[in-house]
């Protein structure tokens, strides 16, 4: 083992780390805007039936596979002795070098809003689609947030991590809960509540589904390693199904409390959910601004802060993935591999961060591959690479872990921290899920799937 391997300092500096990487974009950026294009409450079924009964039991056993090996994803394989898995792991450092490269864009805009917010611009939000063309301030913004989460991974992740997320995490809900409650009070809150609580199955189809899936997937920093990775810097001490399950109620919960947040100001303005990725930028700056001058930028001001913070505990973790590969399979120097990734993986975001109306190439990407329906660059990575890389991943760990390693060595692992794990019925429904439900569920998905995207054929 490398003798620069870190580490977690304690219990809770692991699961607000590993909750940290899971809160972030995913539940207050993408999540409300995936309900609203899935069509609202039906989806948020869809993703609590996921995130509970089929990603949570994926979770423990990528924090298992980490904490046994001490490795990266792609070590951790070899490390159990099943050296062609090790591809799974490389898969899950593509996929997290992909997620980055446009994550930061997105994590730029919501740092620079909070710039806008501090200057009073609530009118920013009609001039969004002007905002995220501009490369320049765009791009300065990816450049910085990048470089600030090169400097944290590179000073190890315990020290500045820990400490920040035991006080932008409590800090973060607060916001979120005050915002909660002034939604409510808001004309038209009920429309939007009804849009988002009450399910309307006949929106239901396989696109819907497959969202569904790549978001909880993605939400909970699931399928890529992210969790191999902070497992393998996880104590002997620790009980890892409480863990994931902490892990797992936060990250949900706060998805789940920031829609509660979003589609009463969508409706309140007169919006339609369906805005897409633009949907948080464009709805909440009028609504800052109804708050006042100076209450709206305070509120304003803390809210973009704070989500660039839940942003940043993410980008770390997306990082520290082909990080921990350089270091532990290539002796490289960690300060050298940060720097050097983060580089390559900022230059890998550029079609992104044109893919927003700077060049009509990236923005219309899949027309010019022929698609009548063109999908820009940006939108294109995220669905490779959560929604098909990353329900791929949960699958082939869920395998590995049940059939390879097999579900012995896995309760053995487990039960460490845990006693009377062996004979439980959380023994007995982990192995469940990992045997059966995950393969089979994720395994008719991709079916259906490679029927519909590349044969035409569509049977839901
Ligand atoms: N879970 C993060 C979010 O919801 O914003 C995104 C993410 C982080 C995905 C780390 C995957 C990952 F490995």
């Amino acid at each position: 083992m490398s003798a620069q391997r870190g580490e977690f300092g304690s219990r809770l500096g692991f699961v607000l780390a590993a909750a940290g990487s899971a809160v972030g974009l995913g539940n207050i950026w993408k999540f409300p805007y995936e309900v609203g294009n899935g069509g609202g409450a039906a989806f948020v079924v869809l993703y609590l039936f996921f995130c509970f009964l089929l990603c949570f039991p994926v979770m423990v056993a990528e924090i298992s596979i980490g904490r046994k090996t001490n490795r990266n994803p792609a070590g951790a394989f070899e490390a159990l002795g099943y050296k062609k898995w090790s591809i799974v792991g490389k898969l899950g450092i593509f996929c997290g070098v992909l997620i980055l490269s446009y994550y930061n864009v997105v994590a730029g805009w919501a740092f620079g809003y909070f710039f806008e917010m501090v200057s009073g611009n609530f009118a920013i939000a009609e001039n969004f689609g002007a905002y995220v063309s501009d490369v320049t301030k765009v791009g300065l913004y990816g450049l910085i947030f990048m470089s600030v989460t090169a400097f944290i991974v590179s000073g190890g992740v315990q020290q500045g991590i820990e400490k920040a997320a035991k006080i932008l995490m409590p800090s973060l809900l607060t916001i979120i809960f005050f915002l909660v409650i002034y939604a409510m009070t808001l004309p038209n809150a009920m429309e939007g509540l009804k849009f988002y609580l009450v399910p309307d199955f006949s929106k239901m189809n396989l696109q819907v589904i497959y969202g569904a899936l790549g978001q909880a997937f993605f939400s909970l920093s699931l399928g890529m390693g992210a969790l191999i990775t902070y497992g393998s810097y996880v104590s002997k001490k620790e009980n890892i199904v409480q863990s994931a399950a902490l892990i797992t109620l936060t990250d949900v919960g706060i998805a789940v409390v920031a829609g509660l947040m979003i589609f009463p100001f969508v409706f309140y303005q007169g919006l339609g959910p369906q805005q897409g990725p633009g949907l948080v930028f464009v709805a909440l700056p009028g609504v800052f601004e109804t708050l006042g001058p100076v209450l709206g930028v305070v509120i304003g001001s803390l809210f973009f802060m704070l989500l660039s913070f839940a942003a940043l505990t993410s980008t770390v973790s997306l990082l520290e993935v082909p990080v921990s590969y350089l270091v532990d399979e290539k002796n490289m120097a960690r300060k050298k591999a940060v720097w050097l990734t983060a580089g390559v993986i900022f230059l890998v975001g550029i079609p992104s961060l044109l893919a927003n109306g700077a060049s009509d190439f990236f923005s219309q990407f899949t027309g010019f591959l022929g698609s009548d329906t063109p999908t820009d660059f940006m939108t294109l990575v995220g669905y490779i690479a959560n929604d098909s890389f990353l329900p791929l991943g949960g699958l082939l760990i869920s395998v590995f872990a049940a059939y390879i390693w097999k579900k012995e060595n896995l309760s053995k692992e487990i039960s460490i921290g845990y006693e009377g794990y062996e004979g439980s019925f959380v023994q007995t429904f982990i192995n469940f899920v990992i045997s059966y439900l995950a393969p089979v569920v994720l395994g008719i998905v991709a079916l259906l799937t490679i029927l519909n995207r590349f044969l035409g054929i569509t049977l839901i």
